[in-house]
């Protein structure tokens, strides 16, 4: 038996490795993915060789452009947010881990994945049903629903008698859990768990608090081509640089900071503590260029699918018929989606403040308040309204009948 875990090189994960090998006597390759979390992988490696897995069976790759360029951005041009404010920080991640997994394992001879995501949370459920939707036939083993290591104290004799390494800081119970990617980082549990007392200070990493931001805003401009952002300030730049850059601009000025209670898919509601500060930037600049490039009817259509779309890729259907329907119709809606964004960063806040475009449909020459020389005739306007209040000047005189 050969399994593919996804490794951290963290305690967690170091656990799960030798439990796999020890308690189900499986051969491990591990996957270790570089998603702009900002830790170094080389550890990880170090880590799984003192493990015993062969050099051969240690994957680690930088998978950044990977994940902004097919996952962020097309999520991105949906202006996608789950229940109205969260950016899917770790949602959007686990569909490129687990098709990593899936490729992994077909290439070593693998029959099964396996991951370390808690029996309670989303994360399982994303992993899982990305793995049977790129590979019917992979077995997926999660060690946190199987495992007896239910408490911190059983977790760290389980790594005492096997020789697992503890830092010093991971001896106690750890404040709280975090996941972070290039899109955000996200942090739950523990001090977190009570949503009537507010979450300290300490937990936000990538964003400093609005009060603290410099005191003058700053304005950059954002290029965007079909939808997705191409440039900074006129320079082009790679789609992971493009986050990276919007990360460090918009976590200075203190923006994309979210303290949120969310419904999980497995029924119960969770708190999380979240920083997007690129993610927030983008977001504002991609309404800003859509504002002046989508045709009404299109962009209206849009907004209605988005938090349908953004339901999916929360509940883990990121390899589903109806996302790809979806991501279709968003994609085609993109195409004039082209044009820049000037943006003003300030005290926690993006706000666009200018657009432009050659494919704009704003039209200077029909909104003008002065004289708009024929280009619209404003008595057209009362067959419009008379034709549109029809129905409900029938249904008023009904109703004054009955009152
Ligand atoms: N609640 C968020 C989500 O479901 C974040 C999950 C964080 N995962 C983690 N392993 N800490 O997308
Ligand atoms: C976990 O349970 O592993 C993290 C939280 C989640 O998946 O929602």
């Amino acid at each position: 038996k050969k399994v593919v875990l996804a490794y951290s090189g963290g305690l967690d994960t170091s656990i799960i490795l030798k439990w796999l090998q020890t308690e189900y006597g499986c051969e491990v390759v591990t996957f270790t993915a570089d998603l702009g979390q900002g830790e170094e992988l080389e550890p990880a490696r170090a880590k799984a060789e003192l493990m015993g897995i062969k050099p051969e069976n240690i994957f680690i790759e930088d998978v950044r452009e990977e994940f902004v360029r097919d996952f962020v951005f097309p999520m991105f041009r949906a202006n996608a947010l789950y229940e109205g404010l969260y950016l899917l920080g770790t949602s959007i991640a686990r569909p490129l881990i687990s098709k990593r997994l899936v490729e992994i394992a077909e290439m070593t001879g693998a029959d099964a994945v396996a991951h370390g995501a808690t029996g309670k949370g989303n994360d399982q459920v994303r992993f899982e049903l990305a793995a049977y939707a790129l590979n019917p036939e992979i077995k997926v083993i999660a060690p946190w629903r199987e495992w007896d290591l239910s408490s911190r104290t059983k977790l760290l004799a389980f790594a005492e008698e096997n020789q697992i390494p503890v830092a010093k800081d991971k001896r106690g119970e750890a404040p709280f859990s975090v996941d972070a990617n290039l899109l955000h980082t996200s942090s739950e549990g523990k001090v977190l768990e009570d949503p009537a007392q507010m979450a300290p200070d300490y937990v936000y990493q990538r964003t400093v608090a609005p009060e603290d931001a410099p005191n003058e805003p700053e304005f950059i401009e954002i290029g965007f081509e079909k939808g997705d952002a191409v440039s900074i300030n006129g320079e082009a730049m790679s789609p992971a640089t493009i986050l990276t850059k919007l990360n460090e601009l918009g976590g200075k000025h203190g923006c994309g900071r979210l303290d949120f209670v969310e419904n999980r898919f497995v029924g119960m509601k969770s708190r999380g503590i979240y920083e997007t500060p690129g993610g927030a930037v983008l977001l504002e600049a991609h309404r800003g260029i859509e504002q002046i490039t989508l045709d009404s009817g299109a962009g209206h259509l849009k907004d209605s699918l988005m938090p349908r779309y953004a339901e999916l890729i929360y509940n883990g259907f990121w390899y589903s018929p109806e996302r790809e329907m979806l991501q279709a119709a968003i994609d085609k809606s993109q195409e004039h989606v082209t044009g820049t964004v000037r943006v003003k960063l300030y005290k926690g806040a993006a706000t666009t403040v200018a657009r432009w475009s050659d494919h704009s449909l704003y039209s200077e020459a029909h909104v003008t308040f002065e004289e708009d020389a024929g280009a619209y005739d404003q008595k057209d306007a009362a067959g419009f309204i008379q034709l549109n209040a029809l129905r409900l000047k029938l249904l008023a005189a009904r109703n004054r009948r009955f009152k």
